[in-house]
């Protein structure tokens, strides 16, 4: 079963299936869902839907749009717009290049003027060797919205060498931050400080994470820490 949760003014989260980094890592998997002012509904890295799940969003609206934030969560585009044909597809700038076969219409860039930018602000965070990863701030409830590059993994549940691995890599619990892999395969420090203070420039409290604890509060002062290994650098 899969609960829709509140997480502020119009907007929700319903966790996924757990899935399996590297064949082996366990992840759970959060997808956040907005209400527009339009009414209809925008989905952020959705999750492979159930009835349960679809009964959920169907009450809050039409779903209007399915945003991919970075090339690798691509899971619940296909069968979320079976579901909702006229629903448009927005994904990363490189998601193209690693899925082929669906269908997109628009890569986002950081110009691109969608239909949900007055209420939803977008940042690309450029820089990585190959996460091509799109930020989000849901501007009504002050959330900025992260899926890879910050992860708080939580440590209940998780055997001692899980936990073990995700302390080390620096992703467990609420003080997880970006992972050590991807720390160390930045290929332009510049151009990710870029993104970063762009984000840090927007007005946010709150964090939700494709990947463990979300926060409530205390947002930008947490991805001011995750991030000081480039910003001061
Ligand atoms: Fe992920």
């Amino acid at each position: 079963m899969r609960d829709m949760q509140s997480f502020g003014q119009n907007i929700w989260t319903v966790s996924g299936d757990d899935v399996r980094m590297y064949a082996v890592l366990p992840f759970t998997t959060r997808m956040t869902v907005v209400r527009l002012e339009s009414g209809g509904v925008w989905l952020h890295s959705p999750v492979r839907p159930t009835p349960e799940c679809q009964r959920a969003v169907d009450l809050l609206g039409p779903v209007e749009h399915l945003v991919a934030p970075n090339k690798i969560h691509s899971l619940g585009i296909t069968p979320w717009k079976a579901l909702y044909p006229s629903a448009r597809v927005w994904a990363s700038p490189a998601f193209n290049k690693r899925h082929p076969d669906i269908a997109v219409d628009t890569l986002l860039t950081n110009d691109i003027e969608a239909p949900w930018s007055g209420e939803i602000d977008h940042c690309v965070i450029d820089g990585h060797a190959v996460l091509d990863e799109v930020w989000f701030l849901h501007k009504a409830s002050k959330t900025l919205i992260v899926t890879d590059l910050i992860q708080k993994h939580e440590a209940a549940g998780e055997s001692w060498l899980w936990r073990g691995v995700k302390g080390m890599a620096g992703v467990l619990g609420e003080d997880g931050g970006v992972p050590l892999d991807i720390k160390l395969s930045v290929r332009n420090k510049v151009a990710m400080r870029r993104g970063i203070e762009t984000v840090l420039a927007w007005d946010f409290d709150n964090l939700i994470v494709a990947h463990g604890h979300c926060l409530q509060g205390g947002a930008k002062e947490d991805v001011r820490r995750a991030f000081d290994w480039i910003t001061d650098a």
